[in-house]
Order: C-alpha cells, then structure tokens, then sequence
C-alpha cells in the first residue's frame, strides 16, 4: 500500500505581520510594540537576546519611540504589504492548501482602544485573503503575533489591565463579522505560554526595575485567557464554520538522567508548559498550579463569571510550534558550574544526541513523534502544527541558485515522523513551515536567519532589492505536497 498523508491534509507556510508585512506606517496603521525591537548582535546571537527576552521598561520604550539612528527591522519585515500578490502566487506555485498569517491588531485598531476600525486596514486584509481564495488557499489566521498597540500599553499598561480584554474582542468581533465566509481558521495567541520571555511584544508589559514579574504576567495571561475564550463563543456564534485554536510553544522536556529527581523536573517542566492548553483545552485552571501559585504568592484574581467563561468555550482544535527539545536537570544533581548557568540558559542544557542549527537551537525531528502522541494522549483534540522549520544562513551562488540542502533535510526528517504520528493514531490537520518566505527573525530581529524556501533579497539593515527567487527546497515542498508526502515516504 503506498504510504501517504490523509486526503485534506493541510499543507502550507506561516508568517506574522510583525516580521513579514512591513508598511508600518502605512494604511492607517498605529505604531506596534514590534516596531520599538532593535536588531540584535551576531555575536549575541545564541542569548536569544534584545526586547524579544529582556523586560521593557518606560525608559527603554521612550528611547525607541523617539530613535533616529536604530535599526529596528520589522518596521519593514519582507515588505509582504506591497508584495502579497507574488507572494501568494509563489504559495500557488508550491500547491499549499494554507497560508498563515497574522493581522496586526493596530492596523485594524491603530490605538486599540477606539469604537470603529480603520477602513483601509480592513481592505488590506480583504485583498489578501480574496488573492489566497483565487488559488484555493485556506487562510489560516493569528489575531495575535508578537505585536500589540503602542497606546495600549502607555495608556492602560497593556494586558495586566482588564480593560485591554474588551478592546481584543472587540477587534477579533470586528475581523470575524468582516471575513466571515473569507477565513474560517483561527488562532487567537501566538505562543500564549511564552508571555514570560515576550511580555512587553506581545503583551505590552513593562517592569521598571528590569525585573519579570511573575504575578502580573500570569495576571495578564488570565486576561488573555479570558480574551481568547470570549473571542472563541463570538467566532462561533458570527459563524458556525469557524474553528478556533490555541497555539503554544511546545518545548517537549527530556530528563537528563534516569534518576527520579530529574523525572519529576521534567514533568513539572512539562506541567509549566502544558497549563496552557491545559486552561484553553479543557476549560479549567489545572490543580498543580495551585501549589505553584502558593508558593511564588501569585494570587490571580478571577471576576465573576470567568470560570463559566473558561468552561463554556475550549477551543477546536490545539495549534503548537515546534524547533527543539529541551533537556532538564534537577538542581539537587547539577554541578557547581550547572547551577550558575542554568537560570541563563534560554535554551537549556545541551543534548548530547543531537545537532544544533547555527543558532544553537537543537534540532530532534523524533521529539516531534514524541510531542504529538503526548499532546494527543492528552486532550484527544485534533492537532495542527502551525511552526516548524529551521533558521539559517544561505549562501547564493553566481547564478542566484540558494542550494539549501540542511533545509531539505530537516523537512524531510520531521515530515516523515509527523507520518509516523498520524499512524499511532494522532488527529493531525496539517502543517505550516514557519517563514516559508524569508523574513525577519522574533527573537534577534535579523534577516540573516533565513527559514524561507523562497529568499527574499535583504540584508539585516534592510538593504537590498526584497526580490524573491526560489530556493531548492522550493521545489523540494512543491513535489513533497504534489504527492501527499508518497515521493519520499516510500523511497
Ligand atoms: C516562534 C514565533 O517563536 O518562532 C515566530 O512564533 C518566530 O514568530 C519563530 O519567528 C522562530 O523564531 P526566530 O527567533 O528564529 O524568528
């Protein structure tokens, strides 16, 4: 029998305003937390550093707003506003069935807090979404990536305050009732669970003292829960047809050794991961994080009716991103040197079985066998894996061919455990690699970390003509989704 994925499987790419679309100031649109983050060093590349990971503060924000001389490349991203037609053309071209892509929340609402939308931003998104509908493309659409409105967070703090909740529903209500029939596939929070690391991009926070803290982030992730499940009952009730997703990043937790005490870490590792699609899932506050909550004095406070709230209106169907596994050490086993590194290490400790990409980012195409059967054991909801894919640096040859063969190969790896999810049994609606064109990176802000089967030619001060041209592992997913994936499951 040949082997192949099943028939609807939802091919595709991802992309997020913040880093693709470009046009800041442009159409009405009002400025975005995304615009104040400055490009990152190379040789700070590995740290994952910049406003991506480092609390903001009032200081720093007014530094940004008022900068002449900074680079802050996602004002301009890969100029998607003036070329989404090519661009989509070349998605038709590869034969996707989706495109994800987000609306950026202040070209609907440029402060965020006013009564009506801004007509122009709405008529943007109407001709994108009307040129993926000429090819039969399924937009898949995030209403929240890493960028929030600058006035929201001046003004009202940003999400620790209540208030920003009415002010997201009513954007999600307006996009539902002006797509509705255009878009029936929705994700309300990129990555809801990293708001630790994105707090001031994606939720508009600011800490004075350059410090997180942890009360008012998980504050402000309740209200993102609230907003997401208001925005859940709204999507349903303007349209019975649509579908609304969570989206976490999913970072599976390995113990570094058997001995149990680094067991139990990796499950309450997991457990930090998991609460969640826990809460958007299953409607409830999971029981462990009670005593986690207890023990760091973190007391969220909940309104009248949110449980209900939680409760009534679970998403459809749970969205992830998927780079990299992580390994975790009980700090009873670490040594000395362990125990001072281990509160900077973003990425964890190194696995010893593993390869990792020029950015350090550790790359384990089974973990994702591993991730889904365990997201699926778990909630029985169908799967979409809405990120993956591999940031890198490309050489282009004299005559402009990109030979990206390490791209190719890690494609290839996860595709084909993602064959071997779906035959244990995994509900899996399909896959987007992340930056199918290339664009600028969340975390360092560069253009040199290019994830894209199509190149688009830019340096990292925005330099160059922002062509595009096909890269090998172009044509490598055009035939990949020609087949269904039989061209390289049954080689
Ligand atoms: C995810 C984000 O964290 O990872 C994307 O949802 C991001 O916005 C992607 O671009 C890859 O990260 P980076 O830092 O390499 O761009």
């Amino acid at each position: 029998m040949t082997k192949q994925f099943p028939d609807g499987f939802l091919w595709g790419g991802a992309t997020a305003a913040n880093q693709f679309e470009g046009g800041f100031n442009e159409g009405g649109r009002g400025f975005a937390t995304s615009d104040t983050a400055r490009a990152v060093r190379p040789e700070d590349r590995k740290t994952m550093g910049g406003e991506f990971t480092t609390p903001m503060n009032r200081e720093k924000l007014n530094f940004a707003l008022n900068d002449k001389e900074g680079l802050y490349p996602k004002r301009w991203g890969s100029d998607f506003y003036h070329r989404y037609k090519e661009d989509i053309a070349l998605y038709a071209e590869m034969g996707f069935k989706t495109f994800r892509l987000s609306i950026a929340w202040p070209r609907i609402f440029p402060k965020g807090d006013e009564l009506e939308p801004n007509e122009e931003g709405l008529t943007f998104y109407d001709k994108v979404f009307d040129e993926l509908n000429k090819y039969g493309i399924e937009p898949l659409v995030t209403l929240s990536h890493y960028e929030f409105p600058i006035h929201l967070v001046t003004e009202y703090g940003g999400w620790k305050n209540r208030k920003v909740v009415d002010f997201f529903v009513r954007y999600a209500e307006t996009v539902f009732n002006r797509y509705k029939g255009k878009v029936k596939y929705w994700l309300t929070f990129n990555e809801i669970n990293i708001l630790g690391l994105t707090g001031y991009l994606s939720g508009g926070l600011l800490f004075e003292d350059g410090k997180l803290h942890l009360d008012e982030m998980y504050q402000a992730v309740h209200h993102q829960f609230i907003a997401s499940a208001l925005a859940t009952k709204a999507a349903h009730e303007i349209d019975p047809e649509n579908k609304v997703g969570m989206m976490l990043a999913r970072m599976e937790a390995y113990p570094a050794t058997c001995h149990p005490d680094d067991i139990l870490n990796a499950l309450q590792k997991d457990q930090s991961n998991l609460f969640y699609s826990d809460v958007q899932v299953r409607g409830e506050y999971p029981r462990y994080m009670n005593r986690f909550f207890k023990e760091n004095n973190i007391e969220i406070q909940f309104e009248p009716g949110d449980k209900e709230i939680l409760k009534q209106h679970p998403v459809d169907f749970m969205s992830f991103s998927y780079y990299m596994t992580s390994v975790t050490r009980h700090p009873n086993n670490m040594t000395e040197e362990q125990k001072a590194t281990a509160g900077n290490l973003i990425l964890g400790e190194a696995n010893p079985y593993l390869e990792e990409s020029d950015w350090g980012w550790e790359i384990d195409p089974v973990g994702l066998r591993v991730t889904l059967n365990k997201l699926y054991d778990r909630y029985q909801i169908p799967l979409f894996i809405v990120e993956n894919g591999l940031g890198a640096l490309d050489k282009v040859e004299a005559d402009g061919s990109i030979h990206d063969s390490y791209r190719i190969d890690y494609l290839e790896k996860h595709v084909k455990q993602m064959y071997e999810a779906i035959e244990d049994g995994v509900e899996l609606m399909g896959y987007t690699w992340w930056g199918c064109t290339d664009l600028v990176s969340a975390s360092t802000s560069e253009m040199s970390k290019r994830y894209g089967f199509v190149y688009v030619d830019a340096d990292d001060e925005g330099n160059g003509t922002f062509d595009r041209s096909r890269k090998d592992s172009f044509f490598y997913y055009r035939d990949l989704i020609a087949s269904n994936g039989a061209n390289i499951l049954n080689d």
